[in-house]
């Protein structure tokens, strides 16, 4: 191991999880502890200056921040859901303002069922497959209330009220919902399944107003910059003070399909590119030669033994990260640290070390490994078992631990 590892028990919070700190406002694949955010900028003494998250997610790096005393955070994420919880996280809006909307909704929609003809006035929205996906009631009462979340004046409040209305899309569709990956439930299950739309937004929608006034707007007190763009990152030259992420560990294909999760939301959303997000992101596009320097680059030539289309695809996201890490080098000012969250994937029974590349390619980009902190993995919603070799059965554990990495700019 060139880089050294420390086993830190400190970072494994044995029997917390997410919502035992936190909850989050929508769910969302892979999330990032918040405790592990704020116990390492605590231990490496960090409370102002701008925080960048290239790769943010719902925004689990923000509210470390937010709970460390930082003010000015910075984030990107290509999927346009991941952007809209973690702006409506961390955007301050009032008691009675939400109050207020949610009694007006709740009356305009009421009002609108009453006559079963004003559902015709409303136009569909464009989904793909929409029939595949949604009963004709469910895509009814979902219009309805779409409508009238789009009648809202306040950009702010609306996106406050998609949250639920997001969660409410997936909840009454046909995937299956405890998974990651768009599954149509088996047709039996089909039959026996008629969610109350409307019931299941307002009670989605009194659970979100909970969490946010309890967890997230006695934090918004202080004036604090969440600046957040639904984009690949696009540098800025030494320009952040602290970069604290958690990459995704492989491309979305045959990791975490985080376009996948996110394709219903997205398309009701309005995003006329949801079916293409997973492409999108990191390792997405196919790269033509397998990687060769560099630590990953053994790894990189165990799985071409046995498959040569996995070794380009492993060396594409690579690649991407790679390159994406140097803009993220570039952009951090002398004396800044970088922190990032990840586990080591196994592919084709080769344990990739992540780890290692990313403190690699920072040391390659003027900035010096100062330690990783190896912990237990046991809160994260990931799939901890897949079948390497693509056979059923076949099962190996493929992440038990996952890694803080920690760089300085020296140079
Ligand atoms: C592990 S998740 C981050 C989770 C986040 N820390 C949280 O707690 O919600 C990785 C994120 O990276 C995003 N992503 C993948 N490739 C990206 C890219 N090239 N640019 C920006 N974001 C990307 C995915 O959409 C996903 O939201």
């Amino acid at each position: 191991m060139k880089y050294q590892v420390v086993r830190n028990t400190k970072y494994d919070y044995t029997g917390q999880s997410y919502s035992s700190g936190y909850p989050n406002l929508h769910k969302y694949p892979a999330t990032m502890l918040p405790q592990i955010g704020i116990d390492i900028l605590k231990e490496l003494n960090i409370s102002d200056g701008r925080l960048l998250d290239p790769y943010c997610g719902s925004g689990s790096s923000f509210m470390s921040a937010l709970e460390c005393g930082l003010t000015e955070m910075y984030g990107f994420d290509i999927n346009p859901l991941a952007i809209l919880i973690s702006k409506v996280k961390f955007t301050k809006i009032s008691h009675d303002a939400i109050a207020k909307t949610k009694q007006e909704l709740r009356e305009n929609v009421f009002e609108f069922l009453k006559d079963e003809q004003n559902i015709k006035k409303l136009k569909n929205p464009t989904i793909t497959n929409i029939d595949f996906w949604f009963s004709s009631a469910v895509i009814a009462n979902l219009t309805v209330i779409k409508h009238f979340i789009n009648d809202i004046k306040d950009e702010n409040i609306k996106n406050f009220f998609m949250i639920p209305f997001s969660e409410t899309v997936r909840d009454c569709s046909y995937t299956r919902n405890n998974e990651f990956k768009l599954y149509r439930m088996k047709n039996e299950d089909i039959l026996n399944f008629s969610p109350d739309v409307i019931g299941v937004y307002f009670k989605k929608l009194t659970d979100t107003i909970s969490y946010y006034e309890y967890y997230y707007l006695p934090r918004l007190q202080k004036k604090i910059t969440v600046d957040l763009h639904y984009s690949s990152f696009r540098p800025k030259h030494e320009f952040f003070d602290v970069v604290l992420t958690s990459p995704p560990y492989g491309d979305s294909r045959t990791t975490v399909a985080y376009g996948q999760f996110s394709t219903l939301s997205n398309e009701w959303l309005g995003i006329d590119y949801a079916r293409k997000i997973d492409g999108m992101l990191m390792g997405g596009t196919k790269s033509k030669t397998a990687l060769s320097n560099g630590i990953i680059a053994d790894y990189v030539a165990q799985i071409t033994k046995t498959d040569n289309k996995r070794a380009l695809e492993v060396s594409a996201f690579y690649n991407d990260l790679g390159s994406s890490i140097k803009q993220v080098a570039e952009s951090v000012k002398m004396g800044g640290k970088a922190i990032y969250v990840v586990g080591n994937r196994t592919v084709k029974e080769v344990q990739l070390p992540t780890d290692q590349f990313i403190a690699e390619r920072f040391e390659e980009n003027g900035f010096k490994h100062i330690i990783t902190y190896q912990r237990a993995l046991s809160n994260k919603s990931m799939p901890c078992k897949n079948s390497p070799t693509n056979k059923a059965g076949k099962t190996v554990n493929t992440m038990m631990f996952e890694y803080i990495v920690v760089c300085e700019k020296v140079a």
